[in-house]
């Protein structure tokens, strides 16, 4: 079965042609990062502007680079939220005309659940329970897989996401954006017990993540230690180093202490690490660790699969049409579309195939 995929939630439009949910013929992305780092962040308006016109070429290339024509397509699958309303109706308006034109399903994939599917190229079939940290610079959310399809959230960021805090912290010390590549790389020059800073405690017990503290404290010891940020053109000196990783060392060891203990109760088979701050080379080793520790194996999406892009969006659409999914007629963007189990949205969920129970 080939599917098209198509990614326009934020500020990446991305297509990509998939066989059978598992082997990617072509994935094309054009990243608007250079379009926004004079704002130090994504600015919506100008992201929905630049997928408008970016779409169609991104399509046609990615069909002409897997060696097909558009009515081999079976399906496509388009992300339909969370995400940036005026870059979701890009993708979702494009999808539904294109399905019209070559009269084919076209099916509203959740973004979470496609970062959750980009595993799926290069692994082994993920095992069930699976328990999947997705964090990304929109998500910081710790799934239980109980069975391929049912979400179960363990534990959800109170705040910032992860990727988010990198970011900030980033341009609070000078260094540009996005940060979580920067503060990786200059934290690797840095040392990590000078600049300490302490893990979020959650006071109602849960095992919730929390970044917004962590970014408050960076500011503090930042002002107290009258601490510069980095002129543009030059290099970080050693305090900004130390930070960098301090920061970093903090945030690895929040996300993945928390994984260590949810993985008590749900006792999973597989673990999985995706999303943009997937791609952080301490994440990595630390989520390595533990799953050496559990005795189960763990999956990364290689790096350019880890941050955003339109094959898991078809590898999640392949999922829901096994599952069953009808397509919706009148799909729409919906910005805060949920992946887990919620109370009242059964009959919704279950609309889309999804097999979720209350
Ligand atoms: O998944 P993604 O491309 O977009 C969203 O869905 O948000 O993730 C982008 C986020 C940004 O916040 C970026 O700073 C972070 O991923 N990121 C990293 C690294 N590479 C990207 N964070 C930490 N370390 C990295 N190496
Ligand atoms: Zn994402």
């Amino acid at each position: 079965m080939l599917i098209l995929g198509i990614e326009t939630s934020c500020d990446e439009t991305a297509a990509a042609v998939v066989r059978d949910g598992r082997e990617i013929l072509s994935s094309e992305i054009f990243s608007q990062i250079s379009l926004h780092r004079p704002f130090g962040g994504v600015v919506p308006e100008l992201a929905s502007r630049e997928h408008l016109s970016r779409i169609g070429p991104i399509v046609d290339s990615a069909i002409e680079k897997a060696g097909i024509s558009l009515t081999e397509l079976d399906a496509i699958g388009v992300t339909q939220g969370p995400g940036l309303i005026g870059s979701l109706m890009v993708g979702v308006s494009y999808a539904r005309g294109l399905a019209f034109g070559l009269d084919r399903p076209c099916y509203g994939v959740n973004h979470i659940e496609g970062h959750v599917c980009s595993v799926n190229f290069e692994n082994p079939p993920v095992e069930y329970p699976a328990l999947a940290l997705i964090v990304s610079g929109g998500h910081t959310n710790l799934f239980n897989i109980p069975e391929e399809g049912r979400y179960i959230l363990a534990s959800r960021t109170r705040d910032d996401a992860a990727g988010e805090a990198f970011d900030k912290v980033a341009k609070m010390l000078g260094l540009g954006y996005p940060g979580g590549p920067i503060i990786e790389r200059i934290s690797r020059a840095g040392d990590r017990t000078k600049a300490r800073f302490p893990k979020a405690k959650i006071s109602d017990g849960k095992p919730d993540f929390s970044f917004s503290g962590l970014k408050t404290a960076v500011a503090r010891y930042v002002r107290e230690n009258s601490i510069q940020p980095v002129a543009a053109g030059s290099e970080p000196a050693e305090a900004i180093c130390d930070i960098a990783a301090g920061f970093q060392a903090t945030v690895v060891e929040s996300l993945v202490g928390t994984m260590a203990k949810v993985s008590k109760d749900v006792r999973p088979r597989t673990l999985i690490v995706a999303g943009g701050v997937a791609c952080n080379e301490e994440l990595r080793s630390k989520a390595a660790s533990l799953a050496k520790e559990l005795g189960i194996p763990v999956f990364f999406p290689s790096k350019h699969l880890s941050t955003d892009n339109a094959a898991m969006i078809a590898a999640a659409a392949y999922g829901m049409i096994k599952r069953g999914a009808v397509p919706d007629p009148d799909l729409a963007p919906d910005v805060t579309l949920r992946l887990h189990e919620q109370l009242g949205s059964e009959a919704r969920l279950r609309e889309r195939g999804v097999p979720y129970r209350l």
